[in-house]
């Protein structure tokens, strides 16, 4: 029960890692660059979010004596257009849906119901990730430039609030 559980929690960290890395990236370099406030702070709240993900999946490989291992799935990937970045983050989080669904089911049937619960938890917060930047996407193609030139205006009315 121990190692397989450890192989998947190990193997989610590195999932994780690789939307934390990416959505870093995304919300420090591209969105800010491009006068972008709203979808940057939308990286940033999703991507404090996949840093406690690793955390929870850590404790549970050290609650069962494995070794965590702290690597990223993929290297970031050069994504700066809008578009893409958002395309990015909805297939990682559907993709994060099914295989932690698939994930837990895994666990029950190896009797590890606590592990189980963790992938469970987490698809609820991958669901959730994937309709906000779904709901983004839905905007982006509804309104076009609009969608970034209000991006952009907003960005400037909270400067005159500071
Ligand atoms: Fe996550
Ligand atoms: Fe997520």
């Amino acid at each position: 029960m121990r190692k397989k559980s450890i192989e998947l929690l190990n193997k989610s960290i590195a999932e994780e890692m690789t939307a934390l890395n990416q959505y870093m990236v995304f919300f420090h370099f591209h969105c800010d660059d491009q006068d972008l406030p709203m979808l940057s702070a939308l990286f940033k709240k999703v991507a404090i979010e996949e840093m406690m993900h690793v955390e929870n999946l850590a404790d549970r490989i050290l609650f069962l004596k494995g070794d965590i291992i702290m690597d990223p799935s993929s290297k970031v990937q050069s994504i700066t257009d809008v578009k893409g970045m958002l395309k990015f983050a909805i297939n990682g989080e559907e993709e994060a849906v099914r295989d932690y669904n698939l994930f837990a089911n895994e666990c029950s049937a190896n009797a590890d119901s606590v592990s189980k619960t963790l992938f469970e938890n987490l698809v609820v917060d991958e669901e959730r990730h994937y309709s906000l930047f779904d709901s983004e996407m839905e905007k982006l193609e509804k309104f076009g430039n609009q969608y970034l030139a209000l991006q952009s205006i907003e960005g400037s009315k909270n400067l005159g609030q500071a």
